[in-house]
């Protein structure tokens, strides 16, 4: 009875309470989770139709300063193989993903020294040159205010930081002592302030992390109001302290997609390629659970398998081109329709 009740908050624009959530995520049943995934994906076609807006993902570092216990790009593993791509190499996937129809480039790396705010501002400013239209997305870690303001300065349009969890207790079992919470939101209130549009998320199932704990990354997405929002499951990486973890729930992953999407309907809500890793109709179920947007990979395919998070992941092996068309036919499968174009946030 008492899920019900929340679930018909969560319809009508209402903010439950933490234990509220907390109860929803560990007592859903069957029948709940179908009114949730349906009261889902209405508000998310009442908001883009059935359009799903694509972002090319150019992982442009495997290098990382930092030593995150889960990430397989995590400095201790020496076991990574390390490249990066050079202003050159991430022009000509920009020139390739535009021919591929994307308007959205996303620049992903581990934190690496190599892209000091000059080296990133030049790459920046020139992607902002040739392609006026484009929309450009970092994802390149905690720089500090001045590094964000300058690449937000240099044409930048959007900057994806996820906080990883939102409890400070759980964040210090995830990372190592350098890193903390505090410094995470306070990167992610600056990149708002400076003006970009900003992604928050969370890994869903990570070791030690309680339905309490997911409850607060919920309200904590309803207080930031990120314009982006990515979560997909913990997935072990077999050279990091986590090898030994179980992955993260599907069923799980879909019922917080379905509450983000009811607690904030115009949030632009990726359905992961983490997603898709741990079920392989993943990226559909996250779609029809509330998800609009989609992330194909654009990186060179020589690099593709060292741009490791973690182990088995999908699309590693093939050619842009061919996730776009595979993803597209995934999409229309299930009445979909990618559509080009920058997919802005907009508040309705
Ligand atoms: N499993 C799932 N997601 C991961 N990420 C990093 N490592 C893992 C993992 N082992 C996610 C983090 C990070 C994003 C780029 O990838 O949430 O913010
Ligand atoms: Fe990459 Fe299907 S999306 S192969």
């Amino acid at each position: 009875m008492s899920n019900i009740n929340t679930i018909e908050k969560l319809k009508n624009g209402t903010v439950p309470e933490k234990n509220e959530l907390a109860l929803l995520l560990g007592t859903i049943t069957a029948d709940e989770k179908e009114l949730l995934r349906l009261a889902a994906q209405e508000k998310a076609q009442s908001v883009f139709g059935n359009k799903i807006f694509i972002r090319g993902l150019i992982e442009i570092s495997s290098y990382c300063k930092n030593d995150c216990f889960y990430c397989g790009l995590r400095r201790s593993n020496k076991n990574a193989v390390r490249y990066r791509l050079d202003k050159e190499r991430i022009l000509s996937c920009c020139e390739n993903g535009y021919r591929l129809g994307f308007r959205t480039f996303v620049l992903q790396g581990g934190e690496d020294a190599y892209y000091t705010d000059e080296v990133m501002c030049g790459i920046v400013g020139e992607i902002r040159r040739l392609y006026p239209e484009c929309a450009i997305t970092l994802s390149l870690g905690e720089r500090g205010y001045k590094s964000f303001k300058r690449l937000y300065e240099a044409g930048a349009d959007r900057y994806l930081l996820r906080h990883e969890t939102a409890n400070a207790e759980h964040y210090s079992k995830l990372h190592p002592k350098s890193m903390t919470l505090k410094t995470r939101m306070e990167s992610l209130y600056a990149l708002k302030e400076i003006g970009f549009q900003t992604g928050a998320g969370f890994m869903v199932g990570s070791p030690g992390q309680t339905y309490e704990n997911l409850a607060e990354d919920l309200l904590f997405i309803s207080e930031l109001k990120p314009q982006m929002c990515g979560i997909g499951p913990f997935i072990p990486h077999k050279d990091t302290p986590f090898w030994d973890k179980p992955a993260g729930a599907l069923e799980t992953t879909l019922v917080l997609l379905s509450v983000i999407r009811l607690l904030h309907p115009c949030v632009l809500l990726p359905s992961t390629t983490a997603l898709g890793t741990i079920h392989p109709k993943g990226r559909e179920l996250g779609i029809l659970h509330g998800a609009n947007v989609v992330m194909p990979n654009l990186s060179p395919a020589e690099h593709r398998k060292d741009y490791s998070l973690y182990d088995n992941k999908i699309c590693t092996g093939d050619e842009a081109a061919e996730c776009i068309r595979c993803l597209s036919n995934r999409m229309k499968n299930i009445g979909y329709e990618i559509v080009t174009g920058r997919g802005d946030f907009k508040q309705i």
